[in-house]
């Protein structure tokens, strides 16, 4: 039997596949649904401090096969309204964790506080948001720190943080938040980008520029999470462009404790038994006992 249960930062999983944070962590339903699929924990939509509407359309466009251009613009009911989502989120029977964001460490914290409350057994920090005006990563690692501090002041339950690589070095992040009292950090949000429409002559998104996501991004992901499990003493959960179970591996070699599934989602909900059983599959084939002996492997 191969034991495919993990602990991040604190947080136990009956297996590493997560759903990530800004796809379907929409409605409690739908996180159940992922849960009964096969997520070993699920990961709300970002949520504020109040109801935010987002950008107008268009937010979304494929740019090539499985890669995708996004600007939602973090459109959110609020954390007060979101409480009833992530109660209803919680009988799906694995970890919720709630992605959380705020213009100030101040309401970062009233968030994260709020969600602890709500039931949420780990918050996700998400200070990388490429392309609005709350990207705090954007502002300063000297914010970001103070956002970790001030949260991890206010919750009790593990502090994740979402890192991008829109920064000259992503390692220096990881130490800042690290430093600061983080318990983990995913990686990595999506890439800002562009597409232009060649008829119209314009940019295609209604916000310009958006934060690619899917099969492009995987090197990029696979490259932060190798440098930050190298310099890093805390987890590292993995997330961009990952498909099938090869990418999910791929992954874990580079570093990862356990993986987020976000633009694969359009293959349906089928991805996250897909990803656990090809991950179990190869760990029996290699014989491997635990997924924890491969995390990392690729740096001995
Ligand atoms: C969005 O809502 O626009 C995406 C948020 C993010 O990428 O952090």
């Amino acid at each position: 039997m191969v034991k495919l249960e993990v602990e991040v930062g604190g947080l136990r999983l009956r297996n590493p596949v997560m759903l990530a944070s800004g796809i379907i962590g929409v409605t409690g339903r739908l996180m159940v649904r992922a849960a009964e699929a096969g997520a070993g924990a699920v990961v709300t939509k970002s949520v504020g401090p109040e109801r935010r509407m987002g950008y107008g359309n268009p937010t979304i466009v494929e740019v090539s096969p499985g890669s995708y251009l996004n600007c939602m613009g973090l459109p959110n009911p609020g954390i007060d309204e979101f409480v009833e989502e992530i109660k209803i989120a919680k009988t799906g029977g694995v970890p919720v964790i709630v992605s959380v964001f705020g213009r100030s460490p101040e309401e970062f914290a009233m968030v994260a506080e709020k969600a602890e409350n709500a039931g949420a057994e780990a918050v996700e920090l998400n200070v990388s948001c490429p392309h609005t005006e709350v990207g705090i990563l954007e502002r300063s690692q000297r914010i970001v720190g103070q956002v970790v501090k001030a949260v991890k002041k206010k919750v009790g339950v593990p502090v994740f943080v979402k890192l991008s690589s829109n920064v000259t070095n992503i390692v220096e992040v990881g130490k800042v938040v690290e430093d600061a009292g983080a318990d983990a950090v995913t990686a990595i949000n999506t890439v800002r980008a562009m597409a232009i429409d060649v008829e119209t002559c314009r940019p295609i998104l209604s916000n310009k520029f958006g934060g690619l996501s899917g099969v492009a991004i995987k090197p990029i992901a696979v490259r932060c999470v190798y440098e930050l499990y190298e310099a890093l003493k805390i987890p590292v959960i993995g997330v961009g462009g990952i498909f099938s179970w090869e990418d999910a591996v791929e992954h874990i070699l580079a570093g990862a404790s356990a993986i987020q599934v976000a633009t694969a989602l359009t293959k349906g909900f089928n991805v996250f038994k897909e990803l656990v059983d090809g991950i179990k599959s190869y760990l029996e084939k290699k014989g491997f006992k635990d997924v924890g002996e491969v995390v990392g492997a690729a740096h001995k």
